[in-house]
């Protein structure tokens, strides 16, 4: 296995701030970092069944530190965001003594790390963790931040906390078992960070975004460490998104959030692929506004093509009127004394937080979209 010195970014949030290390072949090296965080202890890490490998990886490097670790195992997949689960893994933590001085691993995507984060923001209080994200989506957004949460009957991440970790390890080498479907929509997080303030980034992924899905590592290491040093700004900026900026990372997700629920939060859509064709919408309903020009709008819709990504409703196979869509950005947790902000933009790389979007016009735009 290779390895290299890495990048280290900051997340500066004064006595809460931390590291997060991107390096290839640093899963291997964990117990390095992870040693000092140990304390002499066992480590608990919680991971899902799909990665059981880089389980194995991670047990070994600490094993070399002399760290004892107990993995917990739990089923993929968002439906393990819930109050079930949260209940068996706390227990399964109390079970092992976890103290608050400990710091509990969450290996794997945004589903491990948002019900982990979640879980040890409240037991004892809380306690610390360690994200080691495993898919691309989890390693330039959902790791990065301290957002946790569990989903429940009524909607997705409505019960959570703002709880940071204590260390983010990134290893581009682990998105090698992630399945290619998943690395497509983790990459539209990625082109995100490009169109929300980021014009030659933009550029950058126009150039590159096929090569580094077709594998090539480099690349792939260049977009994760652009990305996580854009999120980590933002969060900085505004950790508890109460002044605006951090909400600029929800680019593409108020009309990704409506097609998602359209399709019931199905394997129809995965989440990424929402928000790659709810970023296409995003610019064309600013383009059907006036407010940016056509040319950059139909730019976002080409490279969502030109990477296999759905470029609006009909890619994203969403038949019904614009109404019924607009119904789900009704229940939307933004929400906020009957309406609702979007993110808008003003041209690749300007998008701004707009308060005063009538939903009817949106409707209307959605009905004259492409079936
Ligand atoms: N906290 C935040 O700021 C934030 C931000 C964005 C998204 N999220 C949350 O993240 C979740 C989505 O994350 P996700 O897309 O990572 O989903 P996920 O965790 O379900 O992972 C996707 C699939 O890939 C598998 N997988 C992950 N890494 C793998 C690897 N290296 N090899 C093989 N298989 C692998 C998983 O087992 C799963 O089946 C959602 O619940 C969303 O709400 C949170
Ligand atoms: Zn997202």
């Amino acid at each position: 296995m290779t390895r290299n010195s890495g990048t280290t970014i900051t997340v500066n949030l004064g006595a809460r701030s931390y590291p997060i290390h991107i390096a290839t072949g640093l899963l291997a090296q964990a117990g390095d970092h992870l040693a000092p965080l140990a304390r002499g202890r066992t480590m608990a890490i919680v991971t899902d069944e799909n990665l059981r490998g880089h389980l194995a990886t991670l047990q070994a490097s600490l094993a070399g530190h002399g760290i004892a670790s107990e993995a917990i195992v739990l089923a993929p997949g968002e439906g393990s965001k819930s109050w079930a689960t949260l209940e068996h893994l706390c227990d399964r933590l109390l079970d092992l003594g976890i103290e608050r001085g400990d710091h509990v691993v969450a290996l794997g995507g945004g589903v491990i790390g948002d019900l982990v984060g979640f879980a040890c923001a409240i037991l004892k209080r809380g306690c610390g963790f360690v994200q080691i994200p495993t898919s691309l989506l989890a390693q330039v957004d959902s790791s990065v931040g301290g957002k946790t949460a569990i989903n429940t009957r009524a909607g997705k991440n409505l019960i959570g906390a703002f709880h940071q970790p204590a260390l983010v390890l990134i290893d581009p080498q682990v998105l090698d078992t992630l399945p290619p479907r998943e690395l497509r929509a983790g990459y539209a997080e990625v082109v995100k960070y490009g169109l929300i303030d980021d014009p030659a980034f933009f550029a950058w992924c126009e150039a590159n975004g096929a090569a580094l899905l077709a594998g090539d590592v480099a690349l792939r290491t260049h977009a994760i460490a652009h990305s996580v040093a854009a999120k980590a700004r933002i969060v900085a900026a505004d950790e508890h998104e109460t002044t605006g900026t951090r909400a600029l990372l929800n680019l593409g997700h108020t009309f990704g959030h409506a097609l998602e629920a359209e399709t019931g939060f199905s394997q129809a859509l995965i989440h990424g692929e929402g928000v790659a064709a709810g970023c296409a919408l995003a610019f064309d309903f600013s383009a059907a506004q006036g407010l940016c020009p056509p040319d950059d709008a139909a730019r976002v819709a080409a490279h969502w093509r030109a990477v296999g990504l759905p470029d609006g409703l009909a890619a994203a196979r969403i038949t019904p009127d614009g109404a019924r869509l607009v119904d789900h950005m009704r229940h939307d947790k933004k929400m906020a004394a009957g309406s609702l902000p979007f993110l808008l933009a003003r041209g690749i790389g300007r998008t701004y937080l707009d308060r005063t979007v009538d939903l009817t016009d949106v409707a209307t735009f959605l009905d004259g979209r492409p079936r």
